[in-house]
């Protein structure tokens, strides 16, 4: 077995050579994203193609994104709706939205896409408050320290049969460590720990390695 990133990105690479052929949309976002000085902390390919899998698997109609960046993930998942499908995707940062505004305008998906800047936690308030039809899949990719209050807001906004998926929660292998004071770190254990023992909830994770080095989701079906 290897360790070495150097086999993960190789295998990443033909894995997505193989599976995700090349899209010009989506290199066009990844492209103008770096153009605009975004940071590549997109998801890689394969992992798109991935939520992309499983929002079909899920029958999604409305998809709930925290954390666009350039908009890599929402284009996935918004190809996964059906034509009167929506996505919802929340971004702190006014230049982030704009850049994914027009990759989603160039992806043909700004009909059934709204992306709403401001703090995620304050958007998400605002949005309950207006009582939106649930969500059948909430994809958790913004600042880790709040994952945990992600996670509880996706309850109140999701139904039963719902999949909430929750980004980066390996760390690097830092997430086992309980006297970690690093915000994320604290906040993935927090939400890792709020999935085990909510009673709404029935989670896993799973380790990741490829491009985008060592990491991990955490999968949670909302229960009756
Ligand atoms: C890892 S990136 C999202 C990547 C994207 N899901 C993808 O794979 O293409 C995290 C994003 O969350 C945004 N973010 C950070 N803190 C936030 C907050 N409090 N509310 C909303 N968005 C936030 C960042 O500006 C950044 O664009």
């Amino acid at each position: 077995m290897s360790t070495n990133p150097t086999h993960w990105t190789k295998v990443d690479n033909y894995f997505t050579d193989l599976l995700t052929p090349a899209d010009p949309v989506l290199t066009a976002a990844l492209q103008d994203s770096e153009a605009a000085g975004l940071p590549a902390i997109n998801v890689a390919p394969n992992q798109g193609k991935l939520l992309h899998l499983l929002a079909q698997l899920q029958g999604a109609h409305r998809i709930l994104e925290i954390g666009t960046l350039g908009g890599y993930s929402t284009i996935w998942l918004a190809r996964a709706l059906p034509a009167d499908g929506h996505l919802l995707t929340l971004e702190y940062s006014p230049k982030h939205a704009e850049v994914a505004a027009a990759n989603l305008t160039r992806a043909g998906l700004d009909k059934i896409t709204e992306i709403r800047t401001g703090p995620a936690l304050d958007s998400l308030a605002t949005l309950h408050a207006e009582s939106p039809a649930p969500f059948d899949l909430v994809f958790i990719d913004a600042d880790k320290a709040n994952n945990p209050h992600y996670v509880e807001w996706s309850l109140k906004l999701t139904r039963p049969g719902s999949l909430i998926i929750v980004d980066n929660v390996v760390r690097g292998g830092e997430v086992t460590n309980p006297k970690s004071d690093d915000p994320s770190i604290r906040g993935t254990r927090a939400a890792l720990e709020l999935i085990a023992s909510h009673p709404k909830l029935d989670g896993t994770a799973v380790q990741t390695v490829g491009t985008k080095g060592y990491d991990g989701f955490a999968l949670a079906r909302v229960l009756d």
